[in-house]
């Protein structure tokens, strides 16, 4: 492999250096082109424009390869827990027992969050989606904690920040429901493991005995394995981009939470459910919402379908899809919904359209329906994500401070007016 690319233009040759990550992957370091040519790359939607180099996650979107920190998804799927993934995204390696024991410690002593916020909460109407209300929460937590706000602070306090986030998350996303729903909010139970504590305060009710069934904790502490960190895409961008300008962890984790709200992205999950409820309700015609699908004047979209990086099968969605079949046997619970997401997979695999274009499912295909089993409700679909993508984010925030990368700026190329004189209005 050439250690550098060469690139001409109007008759001029410039020749830059070129970067192999671990994996084999290539990339063209283009940081001196501007300033030796006067020329900028153009590439909306970052399609195919590496930010940083990183050691967190890797994928391969053609062999349908995901790792963190080296280890598969499937296995970790299979074997470990999400504290423990959170552990190895954020520090870099599986922890002994005894750093485990310590690290579980210290986040379930900051699971209790500021009475104040309790106020905070209470002046969200019940009609605000949860996610605005958690990225809301996860911002007062600056107002909370000032001295969180210098990230440039020792080691020790920025290690303090990102525990306390780990630990108050699950409290604000159940509250966050609790809000909506109109019912008191339960105080964390720290003898509870993360999940089954998260559980615990979303559908506990302080009238009730709540038992937290471990079939239901299983499949959620999976779920959240499975979306802990994916590199670097839209919210993670968001964060890095947010971060590098020195705001506070809260603030970039906070911008997280927004950019991952959207359908396309975090938000794809909720809308995968509605679409499907909607073809149910419409008789189950598969065909005819396929053909909507492919139809260019039409604006549907088969939601949970397609993925920027991942264009052969995303590792996630085949342990989804065995573990909805599995999560719903356990829990005695008969979806016809899955049968509807099943028959359009089948059929969108077999078609030319998705075939030629490489649209598989992704991970929020089926995902829906486990929470749905779960008797998670729709709108706090995307809350279980960001719950679940949270470590991902702090490990990206850290290696980028770490690294120190500069702030996130991108240029563009210009295509409004050339200069033109101002006219007062009167003469218009
Ligand atoms: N249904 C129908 N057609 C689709 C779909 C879909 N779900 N996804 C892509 N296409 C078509 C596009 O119309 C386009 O066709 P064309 O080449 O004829 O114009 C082609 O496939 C390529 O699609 P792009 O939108 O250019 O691909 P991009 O990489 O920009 O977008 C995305 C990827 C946003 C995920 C897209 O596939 C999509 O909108 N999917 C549905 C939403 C979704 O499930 N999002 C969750 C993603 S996973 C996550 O964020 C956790």
């Amino acid at each position: 492999m050439s250690n550098s690319a060469e690139i001409r233009i109007n008759g001029n040759s410039y020749e830059l250096p070129v970067v192999v990550g671990s994996e084999d992957e290539v990339a063209i370091d283009i940081g001196s082109f501007r300033t030796q040519s006067g020329v900028i790359t153009l590439d909306p939607g970052f399609k195919n424009t590496g930010s940083t180099q990183s050691a967190i996650t890797f994928l391969d979107g053609e062999k349908g390869i995901l790792r963190y920190r080296g280890y598969s998804i499937e296995e970790l799927a299979e074997n470990s827990t999400f504290l423990e993934v959170a552990y190895l995204l954020i520090y870099g390696e599986l922890p002994d027992k005894e750093t485990f024991d310590q690290f579980k410690k210290e986040v379930s002593l900051h699971t209790l969050v500021n009475e104040d916020i309790k106020k905070i909460l209470e002046g969200f109407p019940s009609a605000a989606h949860p996610m605005g209300v958690l990225s809301s929460l996860v911002t007062s937590l600056t107002a909370f904690y000032p001295e969180s706000l210098d990230p440039n602070r020792s080691k020790d306090r920025v290690n303090l920040s990102i525990i306390r986030l780990l630990a108050k998350l699950p409290t604000f996303a159940a509250w966050s429901y609790k809000n909506e729903v109109g019912h008191p909010v339960m105080y964390p139970r720290n003898d509870l493991d993360y999940t089954s504590n998260f559980l615990y305060m979303m559908f506990g009710l302080p009238s009730e005995k709540y038992e937290v069934d471990p079939v239901v904790a299983k499949a959620l502490d999976q779920l959240l394995i499975l979306h802990a960190d994916h590199e670097q895409n839209c919210s993670t961008a968001t964060v890095r981009v947010v971060g590098s300008s020195q705001a506070s962890l809260f603030a970039s984790i906070s911008a997280g939470v927004n950019a991952l709200w959207g359908p396309l992205h975090g938000g794809a999950n909720q809308a995968v459910i509605e679409m499907l409820a909607r073809i149910q309700q419409d008789g189950g015609d598969t065909a005819k919402w396929m053909a909507k699908a492919k139809d260019k004047d039409d604006p549907f979209r088969l939601m949970g379908f397609g993925h920027r990086v991942y264009k052969n099968f995303d590792p996630r969605a085949k342990i989804i899809k065995k573990a909805a079949d599995d999560v719903l046997d356990k829990l005695g619970v008969n979806d016809p919904i899955l049968d509807i997401a099943k028959g359009l997979e089948e059929v969108a695999l077999k078609d030319d359209y998705f075939v030629e274009r490489k649209l598989y499912p992704n991970v929020d295909f089926y995902s829906g329906i486990i929470y749905r089993a779960l008797g998670i409700p729709v709108d706090m679909f995307t809350v279980m994500f960001a719950l679940g993508r949270l470590p991902g984010w702090i490990a990206q925030w850290k290696e980028m401070r770490e690294n120190g990368e500069p702030i996130g700026r991108p240029r563009q190329v210009y295509t409004g007016s050339k200069l033109r004189q101002y006219v007062p209005m009167n003469k218009r």
